[in-house]
């Protein structure tokens, strides 16, 4: 097994990853997260929130619908060509293929029948659906392809509500939809995805500055969560791989088992968004500059990252198994989805199962999400927790009973140390500041 296999494999295993709908067959590109997925999901986005709400620069957050109407992805762009992929079919097994995925010698031919492909042809992204009773070309609406435009159909809201006065910026946390044609590589290209964006209005003449400062901001945040600087590497788009809307942009891209991938996009979006809504909707979203009384659209600078890329990130950075005796998930503890897990050290006497309940309920009422485990030997529970992040064990032993203290087992060195009950909480603490 590759080492992508084997983080399917724990993922499905452990209750993290699920394939979609998989009692019936599973629907490619569409995965359902489970009990521990969610909280590692979970997780990823509060730390987004963290660094992006959490700080001296204002930011807002909303919290915008799946659904708008048609003429929003005919301003952005994505029902013309910007938002399409090149795509070659097999004239022989029909199987279809992105032009640009196909390597040199394979480009005319199918990589697995070796028929002949036929020319690349644009084939767009946007997910379709009808709304209301009729299903005709009237009732015709798109799923967001992006979480983006549904902060520019409310910059003009937000602003006057907020009192907002430019810079500023917008960011959200929500699904969007593609219909990608070789979805692949478990959740790194999905058909159903999770973004987490944010939009920072600026005058054009700061928008080189700022994009530079939000480049190195989100780079800091991923090696803040423990991914290693020579795993991470920012590069720049060249001027044939600008998407329709950009004036300069760059992707932060990780080196996963299957090479080095875009992990989110940071772009200098101009003037295109809010300049095209105002156009398409008719509500003028310029802005007046104090000094000079000219009229402008704000540009924006754009940090695009996905909830699911992240996750997969930070599970292929975890994920160790170069000890033969067990595999360890070596998560940023604030990522990690139990923060601990509570053990009383035999599983038949009543006042050491009493004791370590009382930890685990003190620890879960305080809002750490701790696991209970009494069974089988307490190697086993060790290697249990290991496989899925948890940073501490805890044992409650006879000392316990006498002097209140527990032994705290670190998940990656192994050592323990004898800790007092009552003070778990800062124990804790310290490493989920
Ligand atoms: N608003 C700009 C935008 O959507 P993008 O580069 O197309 O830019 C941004 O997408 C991020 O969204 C990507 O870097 C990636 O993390 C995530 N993403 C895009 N398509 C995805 C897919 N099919 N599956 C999972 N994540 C995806």
């Amino acid at each position: 097994m590759n080492k992508l296999e084997k983080i399917v494999s724990l993922a499905k295993r452990r209750g993290f990853i699920f394939p979609g709908s998989e009692i019936y067959g599973g629907i490619s590109g569409i995965y359902d997260y489970g009990p521990l997925g969610v909280e590692l999901i979970n997780n990823i986005k509060q730390e987004w929130r963290r660094g992006m709400f959490n700080r001296p620069e204002n930011i807002f957050e909303i919290d915008s619908s799946i659904l708008m109407p048609r003429q929003v992805w005919e301003a952005s762009g994505h029902t013309s060509a910007g938002f399409t992929d090149p795509l070659q079919e097999c004239k022989k097994c029909h199987r279809r293929f992105r032009a640009d995925h196909l390597s040199g010698q394979e480009k005319d031919k199918c990589p697995d029948c070796g028929g002949e492909l036929t020319k690349p042809k644009k084939f767009n992204l946007l997910v379709e659906t009808h709304l209301g009773p009729v299903k005709d070309e009237s009732s015709l609406a798109y799923l967001r392809g992006e979480t983006t435009q549904g902060i520019y159909v409310n910059y003009k809201n937000i602003k006057t509500s907020m009192s907002a006065d430019i810079p500023f910026g917008v960011g959200q946390i929500g699904k969007a939809f593609r219909n990608e044609i070789t979805p692949g590589h478990f959740i790194y290209r999905m058909r159903e995805f999770e973004q987490m964006e944010q939009q920072y209005f600026v005058k054009p003449e700061e928008a080189d500055k700022y994009f530079d400062f939000w480049k190195n901001e989100r780079m800091n945040w991923y090696l803040g969560l423990g991914v290693k600087k020579e795993k991470l590497r920012f590069r720049p788009h060249t001027k044939d791989e600008l998407a329709h809307y950009a004036k300069g942009a760059g992707d932060i891209e990780y080196e996963f088992p299957f090479g080095w991938h875009e992990i989110e996009g940071i772009h200098n979006r101009g003037d295109w968004d809010l300049s095209r809504h105002s156009q398409f909707s008719g509500e003028d979203l310029s802005e007046i500059d104090e000094k000079t009384g000219k009229r402008f659209f704000p540009f924006v600078v754009e940090t695009s990252a996905g909830a699911d890329r992240a996750a997969l990130v930070f599970l292929a950075e975890a994920y160790d198994d170069s000890d033969k005796k067990r595999l360890v998930l070596k998560l940023h503890p604030k990522l990690s989805p139990y923060k601990a897990a509570i053990f009383p050290l035999l599983a038949n006497k009543p006042d050491l199962i009493e004791k370590a309940k009382q930890v685990f309920r003190s620890l879960k009422v305080s809002g750490f999400n701790v696991a209970w485990d009494d069974r089988g030997n307490i190697g086993k529970r060790y290697y249990s927790q290991d496989e899925v992040g948890t940073p501490w064990t805890i044992t409650c032993d006879f000392q316990t009973l006498e002097d209140d203290t527990v032994t705290a087992r670190d998940r990656d060195t192994t050592k323990q140390e004898r800790i007092k009950a009552d003070e778990l909480k800062i124990y804790f603490e310290k490493f989920l500041k």
